[in-house]
């Protein structure tokens, strides 16, 4: 079962010059607790924007530059085509955690989105892919405030064909 897993601004917004956009404490732990003892997969500026591997997570780097990675415990894949073969041939959840190169390509896949959908637009050269709200059930977990930013816990559930 493949989950995404992202925080985005009102217009999509994912990130600007390889870093997030928005710190919030709540979205981090939240993250945390939600990915802990998972398979996490992201792409290759995902885990430099990052810097080390996520702790307690199996963690899986999509990337043909695999010289870039210098930690055993990183699973590399340099196919996008095996990645998804392997990945639609496991029951177990797995998220991918970014970045938008990797929302793009596993969104029409996804089972399961989880989004924090932040009140807030700024400026970024990254965007999650653009969602049909006819293709998923839409349910609001938790609403929040941060430093003066509303923002929600959402999770989308493919609806059956
Ligand atoms: N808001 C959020 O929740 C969130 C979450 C994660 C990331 N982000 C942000 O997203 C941005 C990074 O996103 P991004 O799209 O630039 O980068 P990315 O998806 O993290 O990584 C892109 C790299 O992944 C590898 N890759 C992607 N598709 C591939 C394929 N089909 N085959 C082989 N390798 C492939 C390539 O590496 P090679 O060039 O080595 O081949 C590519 O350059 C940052 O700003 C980050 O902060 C935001």
């Amino acid at each position: 079962m493949i989950s995404l897993i992202a925080a985005i601004g009102k217009n999509n917004e994912l990130g600007k010059d390889n870093a997030l956009i928005w710190h919030l404490k709540k979205d981090s732990a939240y993250f945390k607790e939600t990915t802990l003892n998972h398979r996490v997969v992201m792409g290759l500026n995902t885990y430099l924007s990052i810097g080390s591997p996520l702790p307690k997570r199996t963690n899986i780097v999509l990337t043909t530059h695999k010289e870039l990675i210098n930690d055993e415990n990183i699973i590399i894949y340099d196919s996008l085509d095996k990645l998804k073969k392997d990945l639609l041939n496991t029951r177990e959840e797995i998220f991918i955690i970014g970045g938008a190169s990797l929302y793009q390509a596993f969104y029409s896949i996804a089972d399961k989105m989880y989004l924090t959908e932040i009140e807030d637009s700024q400026d970024a050269d990254v965007y999650f892919p653009k969602i049909d709200q006819n293709d998923w059930n839409k349910k609001i977990i938790e609403e929040l405030e941060e430093n003066g930013i509303k923002y929600a816990f959402t999770i989308y559930e493919r609806k059956l064909k």
